[in-house]
């Protein structure tokens, strides 16, 4: 194969060496309809060249596929295929623009799901029969077993369950990633076993995924590198929400409330949840542990800062520059780090067990404490719900954190009421802006709403979030949790109709 990167020491059973194909053969095997399972986690360790050659084909031939990942992946795989309107269904998460746009148009079927739960739902037969996994790979063993690369989301479960797997085989991707995975698929019920981690870094799996020569359809070479995202400097508000989350946890250590080294920290995706765990390098604690989805910068300076005891993820999702730094320190940091399947990183079992603080952002929370994460106005899908889920239902501690106001202020993050609720007031313990920060625990709707607005609402919106609830309080003569309908979600719709949700008049 002329150009293609040399695989032959990857390979660990030389007899199988024919399967080794171009990504077009490999991409000519995948027929109309088909339901294809991708690895791949926030975007690392998805497969590149032979999604590419598929958007090629399908360009031509016109023809959609179904296409499950553990989480969000690259423009290679989700972009690619989506201009080439190759996508008729997508799960469980996304953040692709293009992808996004054709989801909220209306012209792809979208399911966002708990990412915990979509392993366990494909093993049952939810959603018929996957035809092909394509599976980026580090390494193939003697045996035929897949050694993966940096994450393992719901790639184990797509093995297992295809009918036959294409193995991209990714040079970029150092062999020393060997040794890094622990692979655990539990029994589906009535037959399942509790999941023995009493510890962030316990190991109680394999370090390969299960395959079997018999299963593996083709094996594609691929140098193409993932297209991690930059992360952007982290701003004033970050570094504000950062300083007072610290500070909430420095008080709840104070008071015996939370141990010296904290529990494991659960932080989700994105900038804000980066800059918080990049505070954690200058605080007072030491020997944290980790037990999270996602592995940001920010967990490499804490582990670089000697804070950082062990870390269990699903995904090393750093940015081109924190990916140069993980690879070229690898035997330092694989000492630290366990990768997961998602089906156990986001385990409530787990989760409940550890007793997880967990650090999500929110799109909009509202006066009584629900949280919005998904859907802009209501309607729009951003991203979707990820694991967040998984983690503030189950965690010992549950956070989030938003900027107060959005697009440029136009928007408040604190709104009357969500238009639209990943998370209820139950699984939500703690809210926090760059203004502050609510602990809403032990209190009643009416006196969370008070602490939010006093606490968290920018002051360009207090006034008015104030005076809705003065007028909830009366409309419905002390409601347990007051509110008038027909105003409830009157900011987002003037904001759809005049690109603000500022008011004067006292009448929302
Ligand atoms: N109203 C309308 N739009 C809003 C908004 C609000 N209150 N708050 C944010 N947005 C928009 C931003 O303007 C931005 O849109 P743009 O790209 O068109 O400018 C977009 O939402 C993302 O916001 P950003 O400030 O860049 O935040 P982020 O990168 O930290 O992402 C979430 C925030 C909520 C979208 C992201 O964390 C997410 O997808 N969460 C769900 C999944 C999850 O929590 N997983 C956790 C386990 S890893």
């Amino acid at each position: 194969m002329n150009g293609a990167p040399d695989i032959t020491t990857r390979i660990g059973n030389k007899k199988h060496l024919k399967l080794v194909t171009t990504p077009e053969q490999a991409a000519a095997m995948i027929h109309p309809s088909d339901t294809v399972g991708m690895s791949g986690f926030t975007p690392t360790g998805y497969p590149k060249a032979v999604p590419l050659a598929l958007a090629k084909r399908i360009e031509k031939e016109h023809f959609k596929i179904q296409v499950f990942t553990g989480a969000s992946v690259g423009d290679e795989l989700d972009g690619a295929l989506v201009r080439a309107g190759g996508i008729s269904r997508r799960y469980p998460y996304q953040s692709n623009n293009d992808l996004r746009q054709q989801i909220n148009t209306g012209n792809i079927a979208y399911v966002d799901m708990h990412l915990s739960v979509m392993p366990q739902q494909l093993r049952s037969g939810f959603f018929g029969k996957m035809a092909f996994a394509i599976v980026e790979a580090a390494a193939l063993t003697p045996d035929g077993d897949i050694i993966p690369t940096t994450s393992l989301g719901a790639t184990p479960t797509m093995v297992s369950q295809a009918n036959k797997v294409i193995v991209e085989i990714n040079v970029t991707k150092p062999l020393e990633l060997a040794g890094m995975h622990d692979i655990y698929e539990p029994l589906n019920p009535p037959y399942r076993r509790p999941i023995p981690i009493a510890r962030a870094g316990d190991r109680i799996g394999l370090p390969y995924i299960k395959c079997g020569w018999d299963k593996i359809a083709a094996i594609v070479p691929c140098d193409i590198p993932d297209t991690g995202k930059a992360l952007g400097a982290i701003d004033d508000d970050a570094k504000a929400m950062s300083k007072h989350i610290i500070k909430f946890l420095q008080e709840e250590v104070r008071k015996g409330a939370l141990p010296y080294n904290l529990l494991p920290l659960q932080s989700g995706v994105g900038s804000v949840a980066n800059a918080v765990i990049t505070g954690l390098q200058h605080s007072v604690f030491t020997d944290l542990s980790v037990y999270t989805e996602v592995l940001q910068d920010g967990m490499l300076d804490l582990i670089d800062a000697g804070k950082i005891d062990k870390i269990s993820t699903t995904a090393i999702s750093t940015s081109p520059e924190g990916t140069k730094r993980f690879f070229a320190n690898l035997p330092a940091y694989k000492d630290k780090i366990v990768l997961r399947p998602q089906e156990i990183s986001n385990n409530p079992e787990v989760i409940r067990r550890l007793g997880v603080i967990s650090i999500n952002t929110a799109i909009e929370a509202d006066i009584y404490g629900n949280v919005n994460s998904s859907h802009v106005c209501g309607t729009k899908i951003m991203n979707g719900i990820g694991g967040a889920g998984d983690f503030a239902r189950a965690s010992y501690l549950s956070i989030f954190c938003t900027p107060s106001i959005a697009k440029k202020g136009a928007i408040s993050s604190i709104v009357p009421m969500c238009s639209h609720i990943d998370h209820t007031e139950h699984d939500v313990d703690v809210i926090c802006t760059e203004q502050g920060l609510a602990d809403l625990r032990g209190l009643s709707p009416i006196e969370r709403a008070r602490l939010i607005i006093r606490s968290c609402a920018n002051p360009k919106y207090r006034e008015q979030l104030t005076d809705y609830l003065n007028r909830s309080l009366e409309a419905t003569n002390l409601a347990h949790i007051p509110h008038i309908l027909k105003d409830a979600l009157s900011w987002h719709q003037r904001f759809i109709d005049t690109g603000t949700m500022e008011e004067k008049s006292p009448n929302i």
